[in-house]
């Protein structure tokens, strides 16, 4: 190699190393330390690197976490040593004679347990060869699993690469591939949003991903793993798993941060105590703590049986999910209409809390779960996740109700609309459906829309009730004596809401947009309508595929957007707030419309500018940015390996702005 070229290869290495480093920092210890847009840098130079170098791509770069090729099946590997499954203890009682029977079989002599949570998810078998990431195989029947090597190389928080000294050449771990509830949450909304099915818990999703055919769809999942072992306890000359895995660690592997050694039963009591107590607060899901005895002699003493080592146990949690009576359904109408089946449950303590209704999400859930009325159901709850029906007690089934999804609006009456392919229905009777009317006003005076405080739900109730309101504008239409007139508003806090009222007027154009409760327009999308127009009559008159073309709006929200403002209704709405006095600052990010009408693309990777920043400068000066080069396009702003928009721009002779001309046109 000549020493331009090892001089380049090493460059590229530190990069590479660079990259996973702030990976790590980033994914696995949460303790990012640069920001997204420095990241973002370094890894676009990496991948210019990569394109104009591609013999010397190295296995370990992150670009190469996604490969583009859709798989088209999975095949089946046996794993060298079986995959046991671990004994359970259900009770302490369970867990005291696995200790008294340990104790007996070391005749007598002490051992120390290492203690560790039981994550809740998809359990894997990992081999490292020199080093590199070699292959990823799911436990399968124990004996022979699938090779799902592709889809695990997209967890993020899994190194490509061992770092440190005297990795064996030869490394297969035993680990843990889970979904962390924050990211389970997320993912279930923009499901449901979607108006597409949501997964009943993160375990589900992580096993979903990892065993689906599309490895982009596995790398937006943002999936997480731990490793929890050895596959053979000889790798390394450590005499213990609790040094095997401090070891683990030392190579840069993800490992809990909550494994204790443990020197005795009551040690393994407080443990497990702790964690108990804890385990709604952690990040993830964990059912129960593995205790394993941490010596590996010991463990050879002691053994397996065919189906679970006897050196370990499982001592579960007790359940966070109770059996109680399914009593009734009731179909609740959201903002927009859409109907969502609601379990009305005979009371049940689970886990400290008492529960009496538990979402069933819609018609398709019931009926795949085969849940009836009068059903004995299992009622699970997850940390803050809302209560969900995971089962029906078969055994226990007499005289059950089969679950019709109703014809009409149990709300207005009106005949209700099936809206998907997924038995989702909705209520378009937006304007004279009371839970509508009610809930649009309560979404128009939130927080983040016009942050009426005060006015909570009772009292949007008792105002829609005595025929005071039917809309959100009618609220700058009240008066003290209304307010005054409900039941329990004294003087005092009728002059405050009114206050609250009149001071919500002066508001900003995203909050505006986002209070319109315009149907899936949440605050991001608002904000991103709020950056591209600059008058409520320029928004009101986009065209959908104008829309369309702003970064983060797709066709579905366009067409949403277009059809809420061609509706005469809402177009007197809005003209009425403003005769109101609704008044919407323009001025929170634009400088100067010395841009105004301009409408700019984005391609390439920039030295000194994000294309976030890019946007938002161009934004501030009054103009638009666009995702797709077309005749309406002023010019295309062009960085280092543009797309195919340069193309086209070429094509449509359009005119083209590099980094520097951008800088001085700013
Ligand atoms: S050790 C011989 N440690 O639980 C089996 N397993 O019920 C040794 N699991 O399939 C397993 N957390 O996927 C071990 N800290 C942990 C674990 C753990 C979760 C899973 C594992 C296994 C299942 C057995």
């Amino acid at each position: 190699m000549s020493s331009d070229k090892s001089a380049l290869t090493k460059k590229y290495k530190l990069l590479i190393q660079k990259i996973n480093h702030h990976n790590k920092m980033y994914h696995t210890y949460d303790s990012p330390e640069i920001s997204d847009i420095e990241y973002d840098k370094l890894y676009s130079e990496l991948k210019i690197f990569e394109e104009l170098n591609p013999n010397l791509i190295a296995k370990e770069s992150p670009t190469n976490r996604v490969g583009s090729k859709l798989l088209s099946g999975f095949s089946k590997i046996k794993h060298t040593r079986p995959m046991l499954s671990l004994s359970n203890a259900a009770t302490y009682e369970d867990f005291s004679s696995f200790y008294i029977r340990t104790t007996k079989d070391l005749k007598n002599n002490s051992f120390i347990l290492s203690a560790e949570p039981k994550f809740d998810g998809l359990a894997i078998s990992i081999t490292y060869i020199n080093g590199y990431y070699e292959s990823a195989v799911t436990r399968g029947d124990g004996y022979i699993g699938e090779d799902v090597t592709s889809n695990v190389k997209t967890i993020k928080t899994l190194p490509l690469i061992l770092e440190g000294e005297n990795i064996p050449s030869k490394l297969s771990l035993k680990a843990e591939i889970y979904m962390s509830l924050n990211d389970f949450k997320k993912l279930n909304n923009a499901l449901s949003h979607n108006e597409e099915k949501t997964f009943a818990n993160p375990r589900n999703v992580a096993a979903g991903t990892i065993r689906q055919l599309d490895p982009n769809v596995a790398s937006q999942r943002n999936l997480k793993i731990f490793f929890h072992g050895l596959i053979d306890d000889d790798t390394f000359s450590d005499l213990s798993h609790s040094d095997s895995l401090n070891r683990l660690k030392s190579y840069g592997l993800p490992v809990c941060n909550l494994n204790k050694k443990i020197l005795n039963i009551k040690e393994a009591k407080k443990y497990y105590d702790h964690l108990n107590k804890i385990r709604l607060s952690l990040p993830y899901e964990i059912d129960g703590i593995v205790f394993k005895v941490d010596s590996y002699e010991q463990q050879e003493i002691l053994g397996s049986t065919s189906k679970a080592p006897k050196w370990a146990i499982a001592y579960k949690f007790k359940s966070i999910e109770e059996k109680t009576k399914l009593l009734g359904v009731t179909f609740q109408v959201g903002r927009t209409g859409t109907i969502t089946p609601v379990a009305e449950l005979d009371p049940v303590n689970i886990g400290g809390v008492k529960v009496c209704r538990a979402s069933l999400h819609n018609m398709d859930e019931i009926n795949r779960k085969d849940i009836r009325i009068n059903d004995i159901v299992f009622v699970k709850r997850a940390g803050d996740v809302i209560p969900d029906i995971d089962r029906v007690s078969l055994s226990d089934r007499v005289k059950s109700v089969k679950i019709i999804a109703p014809k009409n609006c149990p709300a207005c009456d009106s005949p209700l609309i099936k809206i998907s392919m997924q038995s989702i229905y909705r209520c378009n009777n937006n304007y004279k459906c009371k839970p509508q009317i009610i809930q649009s006003i309560m979404h128009f005076a939130s927080r983040k829309a016009m942050n009426i405080s005060g006015l909570g739900e009772s009292i949007i109730e008792s105002l829609v009730d005595k025929k005071l309101i039917n809309n959100f504008v009618d609220l700058y239409k009240l008066t003290l004596t209304h307010i005054k007139s409900l039941d329990r508003m004294a003087e005092k806090s009728s002059d405050k809401l009114i206050r609250s009222i009149s001071d919500s007027k002066n508001t900003t154009f995203d909050k505006f947009i986002f209070s319109l409760g315009i149907k899936e327009v949440g605050i991001t999308t608002a904000e991103s309508l709020a950056q591209n127009y600059h008058s409520v009559e320029d928004l009101m008159s986009a065209s959908q595929a104008e829309l369309c073309s702003i970064n983060d709006i797709g066709e579905i929200v366009a067409e949403n957007i277009h059809n809420y403002f061609r509706n005469k209704k809402n177009q007197n709405k809005i003209n009425n707030l403003i005769k109101l006095g609704i008044n919407i600052s323009f001025t929170r990010t634009v400088i100067d419309n010395k841009l105004s009408g301009n409408i700019y693309v984005i391609t390439g990777t920039f030295k000194n500018i994000s294309r976030a920043d890019i946007e938002s400068a161009l934004n501030k000066h009054g103009a638009k940015v666009t995702n797709s080069v077309s005749k309406k396009t002023t010019a295309l702003i062009l960085g280092a390996n543009p797309g195919s928009k340069h193309k086209k721009a070429k094509n449509y002779n359009i005119n083209i702005i590099s980094e520097d001309d951008l800088i001085k046109l700013l």
